[in-house]
């Protein structure tokens, strides 16, 4: 099944987490990845970092945005409204393009991160979409409460979490007050990876188990 890939913040790890888990999900099936709204393209696009890292099957952005900020603010700059109608469109356009195909759609930054200036957050977005979210944490220190507020987050509005994975030096005792709190299932605990290149993502990709939400 596809599934959001979530971040308790921006530059937490979700697009090496997305690469992982395209490398581990294309073991059993055919994987896309797809990051709707950008922003801070001038400095590069995610979906190069995935489709160089992964290998895989990537879809274009729906909204590309310029400058490094928030998408409500990025987008405002770039004279862009972002339509969680022109969103879905977009999602179901892919689904039916490609049927059987499994999509990673990765949010932008956190959760609560506004899409426009009228209050729409990305959260309403994942809402939209029905899809189940992972959540890419870091592993360090802080990342307790930033998991637990952002597992509440996802809770409130009804979105299924299909599990948390943990970006940076593996540390047992943030991992289990993490599951033991939020009552969510580590997906993978990814290590920093020095290279970050595609055999080092391979290597990760190798080690993890699929969890029920692959197949
Ligand atoms: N496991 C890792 N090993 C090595 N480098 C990593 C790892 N995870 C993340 N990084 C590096 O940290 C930075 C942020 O990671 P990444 O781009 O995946 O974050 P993000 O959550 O996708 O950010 P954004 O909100 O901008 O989409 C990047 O330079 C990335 O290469
Ligand atoms: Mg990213």
């Amino acid at each position: 099944m596809s599934c959001i890939i979530a971040g308790t913040d921006t530059d937490v790890g979700k697009t090496v987490a997305s690469a992982v888990l395209a490398k581990a999900l294309a073991r059993r099936g055919d994987v896309g990845y797809w990051k709707p709204i950008a922003s801070g393209a001038r400095d590069g696009r995610d979906v190069d970092v995935v489709a160089r890292l992964a290998g895989v099957p990537c879809a274009a952005e729906s909204y590309l945005l310029e400058e490094p900020l928030s998408p409500h603010l990025a987008a405002r700059l770039a004279g862009v409204a972002i339509e969680l109608d022109t969103l879905e469109q977009a999602w179901q356009d892919l689904r039916r393009g490609h049927p059987g195909r499994r999509w990673l759609v990765e949010g932008a930054g956190g959760l609560l991160v506004p899409l426009d200036d009228a209050g729409t957050l990305q959260v309403d977005f994942f809402a939209r979409l029905a899809l189940p979210v992972v959540l890419v944490a870091r592993s360090g220190l802080g990342t307790i409460n930033h998991s637990l507020l952002s597992l509440e987050a996802l809770h409130r509005r009804g979105l299924d979490v299909a599990g948390i994975v943990l970006v940076g030096s593996p540390n047992t005792e943030n991992r289990r007050a993490i599951e033991t709190l939020g009552q969510v299932a580590t997906v993978a605990e990814i290590p920093w990876l020095d290279p970050l290149d595609p055999a080092s993502v391979a290597a990760v990709a190798e080690g993890i188990d699929l969890p029920d939400f692959a197949t």
